[in-house]
């Protein structure tokens, strides 16, 4: 684990998303046929075998049926386009590693508009099918996730189609706006859930960051100076936040976006998120094997969590605190003990049921079985 402790550390910009966009986002979302609060899962005996006095788990893998927080982002802001106009005459467009470009076809296919998304070369075919059920047109486009997000912004202008993007660039941060603020229904369930016993740390996995910091900006408004510790996890060969925040500026990836965590793979940061990100406490670049070994304990019920499935990219927050959790230096540098109440964000359950059962030796319906002895 490569560790950066940012000397910028402080309290987020409120002016980039807003109290008033977050609630807006919560009062539409949560009325969605299927809305139900996902569950924050307490990890006693992991906890305990990583030193640490509390470790809870928000897991994101039931959200509406896709299997990730993205539903919450992308569809939103699909939403709030399909309201201002035409629905049936708006075409949406988005470049996605998988997720993102599924709650965007859901979205459209909610309110009758079309979708066409771009994948790059290394997204898998899985992912593909489950984008296509929701009747999206898919593209591959040669090259990386970032060439992707070329490509599609380029067809989009040409054919008067409406960008749908996690991403924000220069004069495009209105639908990225969106998104984030959708995110933040995250954060207010869990705040729902924890009452006063408030965690000390918040591990979060990063892409372009905009979950991140979307959760940052969130919990500094309902916590103010309890927020917790925010650690930002990026994978090894994409560690674009972690680049930015020692440079101070926004910066690309170094490495070859190659990784197990897809949906990090991505070689730079949003700027709406480096706006909020750039104050975050911690920056950590993981190494891939400790995502597939955090799959693994869990699909297993070891330290005597009930069994569950958990996505590659999904895990990279606990992965990263196991990590931590090996090493005593870093330990001491994160402030890891007995006072520590991390939380862990979930993000996806097994996106891709063929890479999970790959990585983990078995499918994730047999491992989702396994909790329960009455269909074992
Ligand atoms: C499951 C999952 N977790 C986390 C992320 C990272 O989110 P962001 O790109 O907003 O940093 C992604 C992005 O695709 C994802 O699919």
């Amino acid at each position: 684990l490569r560790h950066f402790a940012n000397p910028r550390a402080g309290t987020p910009s409120q002016d980039v998303l807003t109290p008033a966009g977050f609630e807006a986002a919560r009062d539409t979302i949560t009325s969605w046929p299927g809305y139900a609060p996902t569950p924050l899962r307490e990890l006693a005996g992991l906890a305990a075998a990583l030193g640490i006095g509390r470790l809870r788990y928000k897991d994101e893998s039931g959200r509406f049926g896709l299997a990730s927080f993205k539903a919450l982002g992308g569809a939103y802001a699909v939403a709030r386009l399909a309201a201002a106009r035409d629905p049936g005459r708006l075409t949406v467009a988005t470049a996605t590693d998988g997720n993102h470009g599924r709650a965007v076809a859901w979205g459209a296919e909610r309110h009758g508009s079309h979708a066409v998304i771009y994948v790059h070369e290394k997204v898998s075919e899985g992912r593909c099918a489950a984008i296509r059920r929701f009747g999206a047109e898919i593209v591959r486009v040669p090259g990386s996730y970032d060439d992707s997000v070329r490509r599609c912004a380029a067809d989009a202008a040409r054919n008067g189609w409406t960008v749908v993007s996690d991403t924000a660039w220069e004069g495009y941060t209105e639908i990225p706006r969106d998104v984030m603020h959708g995110y933040g229904v995250i954060a207010d369930e869990i705040a729902d859930d924890v009452g006063d016993a408030l965690p000390t740390h918040l591990f979060v996995q990063a892409g372009v960051g905009a979950l991140a910091a979307a959760l940052e900006a969130r919990f500094a408004q309902l916590w103010g100076s309890r927020a917790p510790r925010l650690v930002v996890v990026e994978p090894e060969s994409a560690d674009a936040c972690f680049r930015s925040a020692t440079a101070g500026r926004p910066m690309p990836a170094a490495g070859d976006l190659a990784t197990v965590m897809a949906g990090l793979s991505c070689g730079e940061i949003s700027p709406l998120a480096w706006e909020i990100l750039r104050t975050a406490d911690d920056f950590v670049a993981l190494d891939d094997s400790w995502a597939v070994e955090a799959m693994r304990i869990l699909a297993d019920g070891r330290h005597g969590t009930e069994p569950f499935a958990a996505g590659e990219t999904g895990v990279a927050g606990l992965a990263a605190l196991m990590a931590a959790a090996s090493d005593p230096a870093m330990q001491r540098a994160l402030g890891l003990g007995p006072d520590a109440s991390v939380l862990v964000i979930g993000s996806e359950g097994a996106t891709d049921p063929e890479i999970y059962e790959r990585l983990v030796g078995r499918s994730a319906d047999e491992v989702g079985r396994s909790s329960d002895p009455a269909k074992a």
